[in-house]
């Protein structure tokens, strides 16, 4: 029986820097009206523990005329600033040209704009107003109101990657990216359908129709759905499982995790 753990790719990092270096004073919060520009020298919003950083990451070679970037979240810390999330506009294209900006704004959260002053995303804030953004040192970028009620965070829009304190409800799914240089959609997709099966399927593109999974959990019961899955779990241990309605887990890692205290633990698709 094949299991999940094939199809994940587990990327452990050991951390290379001194804990004991002084950094410099960041409680990791971001206040409305800040922004950052792709190509300057101005530095990423960094989250207390430095391990994470949100700004634009380089992409593809240096060439100063046409060099592209994406809006991302990234290991801050590890000289390769592995990227665990990035903002993508309706073409599942994340990458923006050297001086587009990111402005933290109150009515719509952040706002990427591309160099013309063109809006190419934002996070989309449903309902209230924005009050302060936070890198949190899970990894996890959030947007809170005035009375610290979440109204976007990365962790709830995932991208291609999923970290530990991270949970996926059913019908949330994300897609894989075409190549390590190139993150437009790719052909894979992951998804918790809405009985609580958890499934791998390749997407044909571009009509973006599912064929059949090459991976199903199997996490579902038709007859008794108290026993379906119903949430993702990456508990901070490392451990991944399925979440049953009726409290049961259904394993996805099946071996012995090390520390999240020593390696950084990412899971990507
Ligand atoms: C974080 O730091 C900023 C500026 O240094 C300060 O205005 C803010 O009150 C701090 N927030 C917390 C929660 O400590
Ligand atoms: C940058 O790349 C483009 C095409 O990718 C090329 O036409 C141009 O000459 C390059 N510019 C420099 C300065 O290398
Ligand atoms: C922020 O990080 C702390 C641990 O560093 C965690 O306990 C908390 O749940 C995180 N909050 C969010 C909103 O992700
Ligand atoms: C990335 O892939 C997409 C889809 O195949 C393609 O349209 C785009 O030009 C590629 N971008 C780069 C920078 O190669
Ligand atoms: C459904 O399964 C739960 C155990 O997960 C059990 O306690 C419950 O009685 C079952 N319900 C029915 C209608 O069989």
């Amino acid at each position: 029986m094949a299991s999940a753990k094939f199809y994940f790719i587990f990327l452990l990092f050991l951390l290379p820097y001194d804990l004991h270096l002084a950094t410099a004073q960041n409680n990791g919060t971001v206040p409305v009206g800040a922004t950052l520009t792709a190509g300057t020298e101005s530095s990423p919003w960094l989250s207390p523990s430095g391990d994470f950083a949100f700004g634009f990451h380089h992409l593809g070679e240096e060439n100063n005329s046409n060099d592209l970037f994406s809006l991302s979240i990234f290991y801050n810390k590890i000289p390769e600033k592995t990227v665990i999330w990035y903002a993508d506009n309706e073409d599942q294209n994340p990458a923006v040209p050297r001086g587009s900006q990111v402005k933290l704004t109150a009515d719509q959260g952040l706002v990427l704009n591309d160099p013309q002053g063109k809006q190419v995303w934002s996070s989309k804030i449903d309902i209230g107003a924005v009050a302060v953004g936070h890198m949190n040192d899970t990894g996890n970028f959030v947007l809170a109101s005035g009375s610290s009620s979440r109204l976007w965070d990365s962790f709830s829009n995932p991208t291609d990657t999923l970290l530990p304190g991270q949970m996926m409800e059913t019908e949330q799914g994300f897609f894989s990216q075409k190549s390590d240089t190139n993150f437009s959609r790719g052909r894979f997709q992951f998804r918790l359908l809405k009985d609580g099966n958890l499934v791998l399927n390749i997407v044909n593109l571009p009509t973006d129709l599912a064929y059949d999974a090459y991976y199903i959990s199997g996490a579902y019961d038709f007859t008794n759905s108290s026993n379906s899955g119903y949430q993702v779990m990456f508990k901070e241990s490392g451990y991944m499982y399925i979440l049953r309605r009726n409290g049961g887990r259904f394993d996805l890692t099946t071996e012995r995790v090390v520390p999240a205290a020593e390696f950084y633990h990412r899971a990507m698709l």
